[in-house]
């Protein structure tokens, strides 16, 4: 698979972090109008993917950006439960992951397919080479939402319904085993201390969509 990320890009000198962009001044528009990017747009589908692990904040952030840019919002984890009728932790303890993951990939093919579309990932999705690629075919924006694995573990803590969370130990285990497929995002944002508001309003200046 031919894959470039935030490593390949950082290596070539650009820089990939929001975290070095200027502080937000009273001259700069709070969002900014999409009529500037045609000239980016015009090779790419106007697709958002969120990607990152539990708790990063791919949902909230999704819905919020979804409105800035009045694009449909849509969360792979509510697509897979309403297609069957149960939660993702029953259907883990029903059926278990390697049926989850099927679940998971069949969902994302579906939702692929629509356009404009902001995508919240499952935490899980984009660890799968299979769903990179078809993420990457898509043509889509992909966007890491990333945070300290002490935060993760604090809002871990919190979710009720994340079967994969046992233990705040085990985070950094699959943190770890996640990071290099995270890092093949075209960009990364830090939800570091940020809240959703905040962490949108870097996205939009991306101005990669
Ligand atoms: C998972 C994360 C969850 C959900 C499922 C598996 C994972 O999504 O897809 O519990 O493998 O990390 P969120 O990242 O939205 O919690």
């Amino acid at each position: 698979m031919e894959v470039q990320g935030v490593d390949e890009w950082e290596s070539q000198g650009i820089d990939c972090s929001v975290l070095t962009l200027p502080p937000l001044d009273s001259t700069t528009p709070r969002f900014l109008d999409f009529s500037d990017f045609e000239p980016m747009s015009w090779h790419r589908r106007k697709q958002i993917y969120l990607l990152g692990f539990m708790g990063s904040g791919k949902s909230t952030v999704g819905e919020l950006l979804s409105r800035e840019l009045r694009w449909p919002f849509i969360d792979l984890d509510t697509v897979i439960e309403a297609g069957q009728g149960m939660s993702i932790r029953e259907i883990f303890e029903r059926s278990g992951e390697p049926f989850f993951r099927q679940l998971e990939r069949a969902a994302l093919t579906e939702v692929l397919k629509t356009e404009p579309a902001v995508i919240a990932l499952g935490g899980g999705t984009f660890a799968y080479e299979a769903n990179v690629e078809l993420i990457r075919e898509s043509g889509g924006t992909t966007i890491w939402l990333d945070c300290s694995v002490q935060t993760l573990r604090q809002r871990c803590a919190t979710m009720q319904n994340r079967p994969l969370f046992r233990d705040p130990e085990s985070i950094e285990h699959l943190l770890d085993l996640r990071l290099p497929y995270y890092r093949l995002a075209e960009f990364k944002v830090s939800t570091e201390g940020r809240d959703a508001g905040e962490v949108t309003e870097q996205i939009l200046r991306l101005r990669a969509f």
